[in-house]
């Protein structure tokens, strides 16, 4: 049976997902489809209705719909619940079910980088708007248990630290005394879009007391090294780019869809090639 698939978003033109959700078909040579589709908020629940009525077998969700969505979807995975965000909707007999696998994708990530048990590492999330919210619950979820917010805005850290606290316990830091007690953190990431292309000079903390084999780990991958991730590895820190997050995020979205296994070294090599392309 054929199946479509699909990512919504406003705008959508230049997300990876279709490249490399179609390299994924083609590697195993399976007649599937995935399209991008320009959704506006005005027609976000036309669009939802029209994965009922067109029997589309899922969609991936981007900006700026991931929270929205949810009002229009039947029913919703207990950890995108937590995390107050969808980016995965799968179809099965006409209902429409919501993941979040962002933080998951994270989290296959870093473990498959760090490669040792990460619950008991001092751990720092900077940020705590959407993507450190999907981050954090699912660290915490899975056993994380020194976790450390940080941001320009601490009400919002303390917000997503009592969210976090129905897992494990978590706790807040302003910016200014995490950039003197660095040297405490095993793992720092950054959530934020501080040091995105086209603003690839700023970081959102100073790495002065960063001590030598911390694992930085960044969310961004355009630019592929942020500053942030350039200066640690000057001072001998491990550092992680956001490419296997987005590559994981969409292979567990492959997974539910396909029930098949996701070819990931083909997906990753994809959407190299096409950054490589367009930088
Ligand atoms: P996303 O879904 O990508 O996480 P978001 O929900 O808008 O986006 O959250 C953006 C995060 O980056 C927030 O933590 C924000 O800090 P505030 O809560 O103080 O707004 C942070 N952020 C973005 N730009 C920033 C900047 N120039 N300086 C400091 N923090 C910034």
């Amino acid at each position: 049976m054929n199946m479509v698939m699909g990512v919504i978003g406003y705008p959508i033109k230049h997300s990876l997902s279709p490249e490399m959700h179609r390299s994924a078909y083609k590697n195993l040579h399976i007649d599937y489809a995935y399209h991008a589709f320009e959704v506006s908020p005005a027609n976000l629940k036309n669009a939802i209705d029209g994965v009922r009525g067109l029997g589309l077998k899922g969609l991936n969700v981007t900006i700026p719909h991931k929270v929205e969505v949810m009002a229009h979807l039947d029913e919703i995975d207990d950890l995108a619940v937590e995390i107050g965000a969808v980016n995965t909707i799968v179809n099965v007999d006409g209902k429409l079910k919501g993941y979040n696998t962002d933080g998951e994708g994270y989290l296959k990530s870093l473990k498959e980088y760090v490669n040792k048990d990460i619950r008991n590492l001092n751990t720092l999330i900077i940020g705590a708007g959407g993507a450190a919210r999907a981050v954090a619950l699912t660290l915490t979820k899975d056993g994380v248990n020194n976790l450390v917010i940080t941001n320009r805005t601490l009400s919002k850290a303390e917000d997503l630290a009592e969210r976090c606290a129905k897992f494990s316990e978590a706790t807040v830091q302003t910016i200014k005394d995490i950039e003197t007690n660095l040297q405490d953190f095993d793992i720092i990431i950054n959530t934020t879009s501080i040091g995105m292309s086209p603003n690839i000079d700023e970081m959102p903390i100073k790495l002065d007391n960063l001590k030598e084999g911390t694992f930085v780990s960044d969310l961004i991958y355009t630019p592929f090294k942020t500053k942030l991730l350039i200066e640690a590895e000057n001072k001998g820190g491990k550092v992680l780019n956001g490419l296997d997050m987005f590559v994981y995020q969409g292979a567990l979205a492959f997974e539910k869809w396909t029930g098949l296994q996701a070819p990931t070294d083909i997906m990753r090599s994809t959407v190299l090639n096409h950054l490589k392309g367009v930088k």
